[in-house]
Order: C-alpha cells, then sequence, then structure tokens
C-alpha cells in the first residue's frame, strides 16, 4: 500500500473513496503503519524452462482426462432414465470419482503439493486464483463422489450438474493461451445432449467460437425462453463473460444484449440490466483499444474501471455494472497472470473478491469469499487486509443470516477470528 501510494496517489485516494463510501466508518483513509514485506519471487518465475513445457504438458493431459470423463458424465446426470437406470450406476459412480481424482490433482498442482503419481510440478497459469477456483472445485466433485457412494444419488446429481460451471468459469477469467480451440466433432454422448447443455460443454472445453454461436441461438430462441428460464438466464451471462473477457468484442457484447432487449417475454429486471450493459458497452467501443502489458498499467485500469463500476452500482445486488465488473475481473487477471507476488497483488485479490462480490449471480462463481481471503493472508496486518477482512466478515454474516441460522458454526467463528487478527493493521491497539 505504501508503495503503491508513492507510485499513483490519484488513484489510491480516488480508489479508496470510491470502495469506503458504502461504508461512512471505514471512510477514513489511515496512513499505513509499513510498508509491505518485499515480494518473494515465485517459484514460477525461476524454475527451468525446461520443467515448464512439461509441466504445461502434464497439466493438459488432466485436461483432456476432464475432457473424456465430462462428454460422458454430463450425458449420465443429464437423463433421468440414464441416471436412475441401476446398471448405470457403477459406471456413474466410477466417472464420478474420475472427476474427483483429476480435480483433486489439479487442485495438488495449483498448490504445489505432490500429485497422485508422486511428482510436483508447476501450474501452467500463474494466475493464482487458479488455485482458489481448483479447491472450491475439487471439494465439490469430493462431496459429490462421496454422496454418490453413500447413496445421496440426486444431490450428487444436482452437483455434478454444476460441474460445466467451474469450467466455463476458469477458462473464461480472461482471455486464455488456448481462446480458439477448434471444434471437434461430437461424440454420440454430446449428441444427445439438450442444446443448452451441448453449448455449455464446448464453452466448457474452450471451443469458445462454437459456443458463443449456440448461446446466441439460444438467446433468440422463445421456446427456451419460455420452458427453461433460469437455464436461459445463466446463458445470456455465459454469453457475455466470453464476449467480454475472452473476446474483448464491445460489438459482439452489444449483439448479445440487442438480443435480450428484443426478447419480448424476457424478464423485466433482465432488460432493465441490459439497457444498462448497453451503454457501458458503447463507453467501451468508444474508448481506444489498448494492449496493457505492465503492472502499473493493468492496475492503474482496474482501478479506473472498479471506479466506474461502484458509481454505477447502487446497492450490493443491483446487475447494473455486470459488464464493467466482467472488465474489472478480466484485468484484475491479468494482473495477477504477469505478477502473481507483486507490489499490487494483495490489492488485486480484495479488487477480484469484489468484482466476483458484484457478479455472484452470473453463476459463474463464489470466488469472492476465498479471494478476501488470500488477500489478507497475501499481505497481513495493512489497510488492505483490513478492507478485506471487512468485506469478507460481511460476506460470511451475510450467508448465514440468508440461509435463516441464528448463529455462525463454531469453526467459521474461529476462522474469523483468526482472519481478523490478521488483518488488524501493524501498530494499530488491540482491545
Ligand atoms: C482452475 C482452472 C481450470 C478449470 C476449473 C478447468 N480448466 Fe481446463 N484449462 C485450464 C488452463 C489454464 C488450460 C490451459 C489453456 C489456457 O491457457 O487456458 C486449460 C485447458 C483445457 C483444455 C485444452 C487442453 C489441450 O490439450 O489443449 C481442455 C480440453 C480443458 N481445459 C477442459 C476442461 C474441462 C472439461 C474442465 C471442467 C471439467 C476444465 N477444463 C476445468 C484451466 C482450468
Amino acid at each position: 500500500m505504501f508503495a503503491l501510494k508513492k507510485r499513483i496517489p490519484a488513484f489510491y485516494f480516488l480508489l479508496m473513496l470510491v470502495l469506503l463510501t458504502p461504508c461512512p466508518a471505514h471512510a477514513v483513509v489511515k496512513t499505513p503503519a509499513a510498508p509491505p514485506k518485499p515480494s518473494v519471487a515465485s517459484k514460477a518465475k525461476t524454475g527451468p524452462k525446461k520443467a515448464r513445457k512439461k509441466d504445461t504438458a502434464a497439466w493438459d493431459q488432466r485436461m483432456r482426462g476432464l475432457y473424456v470423463t465430462l462428454t460422458r458424465l454430463l450425458a449420465e446426470v443429464s437423463s433421468d432414465s440414464q441416471f436412475n437406470d441401476p446398471a448405470n450406476f457403477k459406471r456413474i459412480e466410477a466417472d464420478a470419482k474420475l472427476l474427483s481424482e483429476l480435480v483433486h490433482d489439479l487442485s495438488a498442482i495449483t498448490r504445489d503439493e505432490k500429485t497422485a503419481t508422486g511428482e510436483r510440478m508447476l501450474s501452467p497459469d500463474t494466475d493464482p486464483s487458479i488455485l482458489l477456483m481448483t479447491s472450491l472445485f475439487s471439494e465439490d466433485t469430493k462431496r459429490a463422489y462421496e454422496a454418490l457412494k453413500t447413496g445421496h444419488r440426486d444431490y450428487a446429481r444436482v452437483v455434478l450438474r454444476t460441474v460445466t460451471g467451474y469450467c466455463i468459469g476458469c477458462h473464461t477469467r480472461s482471455t486464455p493461451a488456448q481462446a480458439t480451440r477448434p471444434q471437434e466433432p461430437e461424440t454420440p454422448e454430446i449428441k444427445s445432449l439438450s442444446q443448452i447443455e451441448r453449448a455449455e460443454f464446448l464453452a466448457s472445453t474452450l471451443q469458445n467460437d462454437a459456443a458463443l454461436e449456440e448461446f446466441e441461438k439460444i438467446i433468440s430462441d422463445p421456446k427456451i425462453r419460455k420452458e427453461r428460464q433460469l437455464a436461459w438466464e445463466k446463458t445470456v451471462r455465459y454469453a457475455l463473460a466470453i464476449a467480454v473477457r475472452v473476446k474483448r468484442d464491445p460489438a459482439r457484447a452489444i449483439k448479445i444484449v440487442d438480443a435480450v432487449l428484443g426478447a419480448g417475454d424476457a424478464p423485466e429486471f433482465l432488460k432493465e440490466d441490459a439497457e444498462l450493459w448497453k451503454a457501458s458497452i458503447a463507453a467501451w467501443r468508444a474508448e481506444t483499444a489498448r494492449t496493457l502489458t505492465s503492472e502499473d498499467a493493468l492496475y492503474a485500469e482496474t482501478v479506473r474501471l472498479i471506479t466506474q463500476a461502484r458509481m454505477l452500482q447502487k446497492y450490493p445486488a443491483d446487475h447494473a455494472a455486470d459488464v464493467l465488473y466482467l472488465r474489472v475481473s478480466a484485468t484484475v487477471h491479468d494482473l495477477l497472470r504477469i505478477a502473481p507476488n507483486g507490489r499490487y497483488s494483495a490489492d488485486a485479490l480484495f479488487l477480484l473478491g469484489l468484482s466476483y462480490e458484484a457478479l455472484r449471480d452470473m453463476n459463474l462463481w463464489s470466488l469472492h469469499e476465498m479471494s478476501y481471503e488470500a488477500c489478507i493472508r497475501k499481505s497481513p496486518h495493512t489497510e488492505t487486509a483490513k478492507n478485506c477482512y471487512s468485506h469478507y466478515e460481511e460476506t460470511i454474516y451475510a450467508g448465514y443470516s440468508g440461509s435463516g441460522g441464528v448463529s455462525i458454526p463454531k469453526v467459521v467463528a474461529a476462522k474469523l477470528d483468526e482472519l481478523e487478527k490478521l488483518s488488524i493493521p501493524q501498530g494499530t491497539k488491540v482491545q
């Protein structure tokens, strides 16, 4: 924070002002007690070139494994008759186990822990949020497999149906290296899926051009809109995520938004949001396209965009600024990728938390909690950690009161306690 204040004071103050306005108690910007610890060069940066190449191949191999497993699992869980036919139980269980093992391995790779085969490797993507995503994904797939094994098949099915959300969420963070994988011939299993599931499969496997075309067809289909309202809405959000974050194409984003506005019977609230998205995209189109590559430039851009987003968003659940938040998150992912341990990384995790908190209904991710936690751990005892804790605490409280609870479970309360201690800025007196 200290370093940041010296570098771009105008942004710093503007950012703090905007971020802290909803909560007057926090509106006083205190001078940080100490500069953050010097960043530790990541292993990924210093690793030999040869090893990194091998790691990418090992990662891709697991991704291919996910591709094949997903092909079968989607067909198995999407059809009532297939899922409930006892003749398929063993096969479904075996696929859920394989999925859980593959994802567990990804999680181990991103944590620099040993994989199932006892190897240690570096993840091909240096963005630390990939670690948060693989942890969440690993917990879910493990839970699904356990549920199947213990006979809680309906619950397992619900969880397994959300698998594509993880693939899409991670691949559409920003523009991935292989954003435009060519379309592959469809297997009979994929042909058996509904149009929405097929489109989600395409997006899950980085066949983004084909996915976007399918999503657009779905958005303009009145029958799907009427019969599968919620899935239709999710389609709109996925399409926007690809157009804005992966393709970075305002013209394509406008096309999607126009299709929503042109859908006579689309929900009114979504159309109201779409009007505002359209205005954000028009402003984006008027900007001069730039490729930002330095830490300073990416951070400055993030601050510029989040400032606009916070001004547009009137209350936490307001989706008016979703297009801006998509752009914020893509820029933060770019920043974290080039500088996972850079001078802005804790601030970047805070901004990542804010954008995923706003986008949580995008069905993309509920990453915000983990981002806030990572922010605190990245830069403990700083003003940034304090801001992250304040948002973390609020999210936890909202989560439990929203689900009708009266108290916070002991383990969660203990974690809150731990994080609060870590977040107190140096030099602050503890009561
Ligand atoms: C935590 C992040 C993450 C998740 C979750 C994830 N992937 Fe990937 N995937 C990647 C990365 C990183 C690459 C490398 C390409 C890139 O730069 O994006 C990749 C690449 C791929 C590829 C291309 C591999 C190749 O040989 O070229 C396929 C296929 C793939 N993923 C399938 C899947 C499927 C299916 C799922 C869900 C079941 C999934 N992925 C979930 C991060 C993820």
